[in-house]
């Protein structure tokens, strides 16, 4: 992918995050609480912790997926781009290859949430 076009569109960003870190599924077990929650959405790592009292469909919800995978809940409370492109805001880094739930070449993208 042309990294310059990634840079200049945010639904693109983590695509070509130079140096990504990869986070396993047991470290992010580990942010479970009210002060520390990482969840996952579509095998990337986000740190919610300071979002759990911005999310418009509160924190209670947020802090059940807390340390865990939250992808189907997010898609099927379907989120507008407006969600989507505040992930970024939040985005840690993506699980190994190996503990991938989606298949996709060069893996998934914000924009395949939209
Ligand atoms: C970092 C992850 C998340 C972000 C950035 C986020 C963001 C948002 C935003 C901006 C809205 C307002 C409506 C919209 O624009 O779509 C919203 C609503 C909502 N979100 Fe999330 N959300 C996240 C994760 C989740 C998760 C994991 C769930 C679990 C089911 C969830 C459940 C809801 C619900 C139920 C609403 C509707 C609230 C209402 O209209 O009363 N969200 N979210």
């Amino acid at each position: 992918m042309d990294q310059t076009k990634s840079l200049r569109n945010p639904l693109l960003f983590n695509e070509c995050v130079i140096n990504k870190r990869y986070v396993s599924l047991e470290e992010v077990s580990f942010h479970d609480t009210i002060g520390d929650c990482w969840i996952v959405i579509y095998d990337h790592v986000y740190d919610v912790s300071t979002f759990l009292d911005e999310h418009p469909g509160g924190r209670e919800i947020l802090l059940e997926y807390a340390g865990r995978d939250a992808s189907c809940a997010f898609r099927s409370t379907g989120h507008s781009k407006v969600a989507i492109y505040a992930l970024k805001r939040y985005y840690v880094g993506e699980l190994p290859i190996e503990e991938r739930i989606f298949r996709k070449v060069g893996g998934y993208a914000l924009i395949d949430l939209s």
